[in-house]
């Protein structure tokens, strides 16, 4: 993509990664990425607002070549993880006058992870402003979205916040700005299940302190820009303020089809009582797909065989997951089938700290299920029913 122009002197001039499929040697990228910079041009100053990736490193000057930039006073890091900061060593060397402008702690974080001099700094409060001459940079300091040294910037005369992180999505695109906004709801919600949802009561306060400002444009450095900001600031607040929704999540193993038979009926039954199930088969299940289902369910029923005396690995795997993504469901439970004993609930109960659920009477059957074994799946589903109505999750 060639530049974008966000408003006079205002341009988009990053990098759209089309063919990246993992982040963090971890988080699916079905639909790629963007790694979003842009340039401020005022009548005295130019600022860049966060680099690219460094696999993408060519691209940045590429932009700014189309623009005829020769000088930059300032690269705003709002955050110091590669994705963004990565190329910052190469814009340094390219325009040796420039200053870095970031919190202490950013600076500290990029010297330690670019080796980047300190005298190329100059860090900000929270709430300080710097002039480009006719337009002002305001930084918003906000930690953990998602790392502690994180800043939001705010173009005053043009009303245009530049998040990073926060209120992005995973996706390459060719449209700059949103067009299809059902598109960009699924992937900004994934990528706020994958990164944000941690920190939800971290957001619940920025989102309160950016109702002070005017914004026009959100301008995230993943994904497309909102000209209609109120569509991404509406959907982030109802996956951070609003109470978790009459959904079951299930995610499960079968090694030998008799967890999967329970699995059938459990889900049968809840579908029968009127609860939303989603059902994850972990040996093939896109992670973000049941991370971003977590961060609207009530409910997470384990499924897994015993094996080696404890749950199956893939369930463990999962389970580790979502402790660590903090969602808001507030019951967990567990069905499977065993040969011969074994540790499975304490095992899985153990590795919830994060989550303050309450742990409803699992269901764990002797080899194949049987009439019993299907009963005591109803009462679960009873119980489940029972729980969310209890709450006003119905
Ligand atoms: Fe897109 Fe936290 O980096």
């Amino acid at each position: 993509m060639s530049v974008v122009k966000l408003a006079e002197g205002v341009y988009w001039v990053g990098a759209i990664d089309w063919n990246r499929r993992l982040f963090d040697s971890l988080i699916p990228l079905p639909d790629g990425t963007s790694y979003n910079s842009y340039i401020i041009r005022g009548k005295e100053k130019t600022a860049i607002i966060d680099t690219v990736d460094t696999s993408m490193t060519h691209e940045l000057p590429k932009h700014l070549g189309q623009l005829g930039i020769n000088k930059v006073d300032y690269v705003i890091a709002n955050h110091a993880e590669q994705d963004h900061s990565g190329s910052l060593p190469h814009v340094l060397e390219k325009y040796p006058e420039a200053k870095v402008i970031c919190t202490p702690r950013c600076k500290d974080m990029l010297i330690d992870l670019l080796m980047i001099p300190s005298e190329k700094f100059v860090t900000v409060n929270d709430k300080d402003t710097i002039s480009l001459g006719n337009r002002t940079l305001e930084f918003i300091h906000a930690p953990w979205v998602h790392w502690p040294e994180t800043m939001l910037t705010y173009l005053r005369e043009d009303r245009v916040l530049f998040p990073c992180d926060l209120f992005g999505s995973h996706l390459a695109t060719s449209d700059a700005f949103v067009k299809d906004e059902w598109l960009v709801y699924e992937a900004a919600k994934r990528y706020f299940a994958e990164i944000m949802m941690p920190f939800r009561s971290n957001i619940q306060k920025h989102l309160e302190r950016l109702k002070e400002y005017k914004i026009d444009i959100i301008a995230p450095s993943h994904g497309p820009m909102y000209s209609r900001p109120d569509f991404i600031l509406q959907a982030y607040r109802s996956w951070v303020f609003d109470e978790p929704k009459n959904i079951v999540i299930l995610p499960y193993i079968s090694m030998h089809g008799s967890t999967q038979k329970m699995v059938e009926h459990f889900v049968e039954a809840l579908m029968q009582r009127g609860i939303g199930v989603k059902q994850f088969d972990l040996t093939v299940t896109d992670i973000g797909k049941l991370a971003m289902s977590l961060v609207d369910a009530a409910t997470v029923v384990v499924g897994t065989p015993t094996v080696l005396a404890g749950p199956h690995p893939n369930v463990i795997h999962a389970v580790f997951l979502a402790n660590a993504l903090r969602p808001k469901i507030k019951f967990v439970s567990v069905i499977g089938s065993y040969g011969w004993g074994g540790r499975t609930v304490e095992v899985l109960s153990s590795m919830l700290p994060n989550l303050k659920v309450e742990i409803l009477e699992p269901v764990l059957c002797k080899g194949y299920p049987r009439e019993a074994d299907f009963n005591s799946l109803d009462k679960l589903a009873d119980t489940i029913a029972r729980k969310h109505k209890e709450n006003n999750f119905v």
